[in-house]
């Protein structure tokens, strides 16, 4: 998490994931997690609303700057991630440890491809400002495993499953078949890290005791400060786990 530069945390993540499968990592948590990731020089960090115009659509500048917002989303889901299983693992169990490595694997992926592909657009990762704001969720979740269940897999990645089909039509639509195809890829990747938030979030709730869909929806109008708003993917987030009943009541 401490690692600054974008191509050393991606291998950095996708070594320690391979560790960790090959069992020649501990069970042992007796290193604090980092209140903040390391981060490169660049892009600069600005807060929402002083983030520039993308742009239109359909021109060069829009689609680099497509690329650019999706590429930060996944830099940051690597630390996301890295910091579910280092923080929360010796509370929850080595399950719970092992599906997040892998998922900070493949956010490392996710990654690299989407810097690769702004390359071939004649940009790269850093080369724009980026949102600030997504280390929020986790920041404001640090004391929680719950909570951060609640936000990060079961609601900011929920809502990635439901505004992603529609970008992906729109890059296929403009014959950028290449961006099409990690699209569909990090999609499908998506499902499953929704789908190992909201398992584990369920077996935290059955060890407290308490429903499900109760403690979630408690812990999403504490803890999120958007709203969740339609239209849902209704058939991607139930592949994932969700049903519509736990979330259209939450929107
Ligand atoms: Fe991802
Ligand atoms: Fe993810």
């Amino acid at each position: 998490m401490l690692e600054c530069d974008p191509h050393k945390k991606v291998m950095a993540a996708r070594r320690v994931a391979r560790d960790w499968r090959l069992g020649r990592l501990a069970y042992d948590f007796d290193v604090m997690m980092p209140d903040q990731p390391g981060r490169p020089e660049a892009p600069e960090l600005l807060p929402p609303n002083r983030m520039p115009k993308r742009g239109k659509a359909g021109s060069e500048r829009g689609r680099i700057a497509l690329w650019h917002a999706l590429a930060h989303i996944e830099f940051v889901a690597i630390d996301l991630a890295l910091d579910m299983a280092g923080r929360f693992g010796a509370g929850m169990n080595a399950a719970f440890v092992g599906d997040f490595l892998s998922v900070a694997a493949d956010e490392a992926m996710h990654f690299a491809l989407l810097d690769r592909h702004l390359r071939t657009l004649g940009s790269h990762y850093g080369a724009l400002p980026a949102h600030a704001g997504l280390w929020t969720a986790a920041h404001d979740t640090r004391h929680d495993v719950a909570a951060r269940l609640a936000v990060v897999p079961m609601v900011l990645e929920a809502r990635g499953l439901d505004v992603t089909p529609t970008t992906l039509e729109r890059v296929r639509a403009a014959g950028d078949e290449s961006g099409a195809l990690i699209l569909e890829r990090i999609l499908d990747d998506e499902i499953r890290h929704v789908r190992i938030g909201a398992t584990h979030f369920a077996d935290v709730a059955k060890r407290l005791d308490v429903v499900t869909e109760t403690l979630w929806k408690t812990l999403v109008s504490r803890y999120f400060r958007g709203t969740l708003k339609p239209p849902f993917n209704d058939s991607a987030r139930l592949a994932a786990g969700l049903s519509r009943e736990l979330y259209a009541g939450v929107a």
